[in-house]
């Protein structure tokens, strides 16, 4: 799967969203995330990204590798909800990227 991960949070430019043949990348309060089992691994996404959040996991800086967990975890309660379009901005984030910058 591909990953985004922290340069999106409280930047949110969605250029990715217009890429993605599924419509896999889910809004949150501070940054998008991508569904692990809905993305088909395209890569139209990641040079769009004016930030370069998005990577293909495999190839992830290695201080930003737990973001494979927090796109994945942020759908644990969500389940494959088939389309972000008709999901919707979903009002949470990822605990990690909720306290990031805080201090
Ligand atoms: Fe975020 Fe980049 Fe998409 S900033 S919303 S991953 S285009
Ligand atoms: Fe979507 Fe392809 Fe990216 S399926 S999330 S545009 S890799």
């Amino acid at each position: 799967t591909y990953v985004i991960a922290e340069p999106c949070i409280d930047v949110m430019d969605k250029a990715c969203i217009e890429e993605c043949p599924v419509d896999c990348i889910y809004e949150g309060r501070r940054m998008l995330y991508i569904h692990p089992d809905e993305c088909v691994d395209c890569g139209a996404c990641e040079p769009v990204c004016p930030v370069e959040a998005i990577f293909y996991e495999d190839d992830l800086p290695a201080e930003w590798a737990h973001y494979v967990t927090v796109n994945a975890d942020f759908f644990d309660d969500l389940g494959s909800p088939g389309g972000a379009a008709k999901t919707g901005p979903v009002d949470k984030d990822h605990s990690h990227v909720a306290r990031h910058g805080a201090g």
